[in-house]
This record gives structure tokens, sequence and C-alpha cells, in this order.
């Protein structure tokens, strides 16, 4: 009990202070039909902050159009400010702080607009992912779309914080453009950005430089990334030491330990299989086979508490920079665990989502285990009409989902 009570000390990370070390990680919330967050987005982070957890992350906004993974994603623009300006103050109003996790998809992609062209990556060539896509072929960056887009990144977070967040985190991780080029399974470059690991975090540095130059002051700025990419020919985690070790020198506030890529190893992510009644919920053919082949390709995992705690605590024996723990915790004895292992915060998905009061009842001693069972069907409910949600409550309003939250 000692020890949960340690969990609700305050936490300071750059310039930010949480009230206490529980994050809720970001959880694709399936929110923001066309772009722009709905009140159901509101609903959603506010109940996360009134249930207790310091800081909400909202996921997957895009820094630029072409830079989105999925239609209904928020996009970082003008448009988009009124909307999110109402989400950070619903949840400013419940006590919690808010942060971005800002995103760029590079091949990692369902959307293109007329004169896109092909979607940018570390590497040009076929585009496996496109096989759900139809996005065959992907694009090599050259070194002005790096700038651009470490600009685009840089703004981004500028509008987060005229939006009124205290933080961004940085998506480095999962597959998306900045694991991109951080992955050898991605990046086959032959310039100073591939290669050796030092130059496959060449780029992803300059997005993390641009974003602390922008707003390192005043928000706090985390980074997010896979420790281990879990998949043959991807980074170990011996590489996932090294960029921890370069995010801290180049001076991140704290780092979120995921690991896995969502095409190549997602229960790496997860920690658990996905069940086959996955598929039934998408609509999409191409995806829906996808699925097939990831399922076919994957062995099962069993799930287990902490599963990537092994791995983390490497992490943190390599930097002293705030880390958080991410991946499976469900319990008060795992939040004793992670304590005693000195990390420094605690994110969590599935739980909140299956509960968003669970950090409170925590706290007063009401509740020990949570009941999610990390059965992954919350992941398919981001296509639902009321978005993401847990098969165990009730599916959220379809009708709160289409009402814009500034309206
Ligand atoms: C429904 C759902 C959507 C997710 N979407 C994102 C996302 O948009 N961005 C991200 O970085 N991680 C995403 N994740 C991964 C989580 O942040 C986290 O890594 C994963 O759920 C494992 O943590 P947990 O055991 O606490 O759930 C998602 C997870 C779930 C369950």
């Amino acid at each position: 009990m000692q020890d949960i009570q340690q969990a609700f000390t305050p936490l300071q990370i750059g310039p930010l202070t949480l009230k206490n070390r529980f994050v809720k990680a970001a959880t694709n919330e399936g929110m923001s039909p066309d772009g722009v967050p709905s009140r159901q987005l509101v609903e959603f982070h506010a109940g996360i902050a009134a249930g207790g957890a310091a800081l909400t992350t909202v996921a997957y906004c895009a820094v630029s159009a072409d830079g989105c993974t999925l239609p209904n994603q928020i996009c970082l623009n003008r448009e988009a400010l009124p909307h999110l300006r109402v989400l950070t103050g619903a949840v400013h109003a419940e006590g919690g702080r808010v942060s971005a996790q800002i995103t760029h998809g590079g091949c990692f992609t369902f959307t293109r607009q007329p004169g896109q062209g092909r979607p940018l990556s570390a590497s040009g060539g076929f585009n496996k992912i496109g096989l759900m896509s139809g996005l065959f072929f992907k694009r090599e960056m050259s070194v002005s779309d790096m700038q651009r887009i470490a600009s685009d990144f840089a703004q981004g977070a500028c509008l987060a914080r005229e939006a009124g967040f205290d933080a961004v985190e940085i998506h480095m991780g999962h597959g998306y453009l900045l694991s991109q080029f951080l992955s050898p399974l991605y990046n086959k470059r032959r310039d100073e950005f591939g290669g050796s690991l030092e130059n496959r975090l060449r780029f992803p540095r300059q997005v993390l430089r641009a974003v602390l130059d922008a707003v390192g002051q005043d928000l706090a700025v985390i980074c997010k990334f896979s420790i281990t990419d879990g998949a043959k020919g991807g980074n170990r985690i011996e590489d996932g030491i090294a960029i921890a070790q370069a995010l801290e020198a180049e001076g991140a506030h704290m780092l979120v330990l995921s690991a896995g890529l969502n095409a190549e190893s997602i229960t790496t992510m997860f920690g658990s299989s996905f069940p086959a009644e996955n598929r039934a919920v998408i609509t999409n053919p191409i995806m829906k086979f996808a699925m097939y082949l990831q399922q076919l390709a994957e062995k099962p995992v069993p799930f287990s508490e902490l599963y990537l705690l092994a791995y983390s605590r490497q992490i943190r024996a390599a930097v002293k920079m705030p880390l958080a723990y991410l991946g499976g915790l469900t319990s008060a004895s795992g939040v004793s665990t992670l304590i005693h292992e000195d990390f420094d915060a605690m994110a969590l998905g599935r739980v909140l989502i299956h509960d968003p009061k669970w950090i409170g009842q925590l706290q007063t001693g009401d509740a020990d285990r949570s009941g999610c069972t990390a059965c992954n069907r919350c992941v398919t409910m981001m296509y639902s009409e009321g978005g993401t949600s847990c098969i165990l409550g009730n599916p959220r309003s379809a009708e709160l989902n289409r009402q814009p939250a500034a309206v």
C-alpha cells in the first residue's frame, strides 16, 4: 500500500508537473469523424481525467494532411483548433493534464488526397503495407522532405500549445514514419540517414530537436518508441537501449517505452493474441484478409502482466531520464513492482478503456486487479460508430460521436 501511495506523488517532466505517476497511453479513439474532434472524444478524455490519471494522451494527431494514416484522425490545423480547445478545457476542468500524440504515418497510410502522390517513407519502392490500402509504392524522402516534415512537427506542437495542451508525445514507434527511419526493416538508405543506428536516428533526432526548440520551454516533450521491433531483421533491445540514450542526449523530457510494429509484430505491442472475432467488425475485405494473414503468421501469445518488464528494465538501467513503463499493467501489485523498479510513470491503455475510474479506485484502496481481459477487441471498436470502447461494457454513443466538439 505504501508503494501505491508513492505512485500518487507528483512528477516533473520538463516544464510540466503531474499530480501523480499515471498516464493514459494513446489509444486511437475513433472519435474524430472527418478529422474533427467529436463531443464523444471530449467526454472520453474528461472521463479519464476525472477517473484520476494525471495525464491523458490524445492519440494520433497528424502533423500534416499527408501524414494521416486514417481518415478519421485529427489533423493539427487551424480548423481543428476550436474543437481541441474544448477538449483540453474539459480535461483541465477535471484536474487533469493533456498530451497530444503527434505523428506522421509515412507509408503506413490508408488515405491519399488527390495530388499527394506516393506515400513517403525512409526508403522507396514496394510498399507492403499498401497491400491493405492499394498504395503499392512508396517514395524515398529527400532532405528537403525531411526539413518540411520536421517543421510540420514543430508547427503541430505549436498548434497543440495554442490549443491548450500541456505536453506533446512524438510518435517514434509502431511502424509510423519516424519508426520507418529507426527500423532497419524499413530503412534501406545508403546516405547519412540510413545504415548504422546513429544514421537511422538522425532524422528522428532532428524532429525531436525542432519540437524542443519550438515548444520545449512550455510543454513537456515526450517520445514514444519501440524498444524492440519484435520482428526478424528489425531493431532488438540493444538498439532500443541506444535509441533511448540518444533521445536522452537530445533532451527529450520523458520516454514512453512501447514495443512492436503494427504490421509485423502486433502481439509484441499488445502482449496477447488478437481473436478471430476481431475480423468480423472490419468491413474492408482487403483489411480483413490482411488481419487473417497476420493472425496466421504470428504464434498465439497468452497475456501475462507487465509483459515488457524484462526489456524495459534494461532501458531503465541505461538512462537517468524519466521513463514511463507501458504494457500490461493490470493490478495494484504491478504498480508496486514498477515503483520498486524505479519507473517514474506508468502508462495504461486497455485498463483505462475498460474502466476510466480505476486509478482513483486504486488510490482509495477500492480497486486491485482490473477487469480488463486483454482480449484486444477494443482495438476493432476503433472502427465502430461510437468509437473505441470495451466490449465488456456498453458501446459509446454514435450520436455524440457525430457532433463536433465546439458546437
Ligand atoms: C484500441 C487501441 C488503440 C491504440 N492506438 C494507439 C495509438 O493511436 N497510438 C499509440 O501509440 N498506441 C496505440 N495503442 C497501443 C497502446 O498505447 C499500448 O501500447 C497498448 O495498448 C499496450 O498497453 P496496455 O497493456 O496498457 O493496453 C492502442 C491500443 C489500443 C488498445
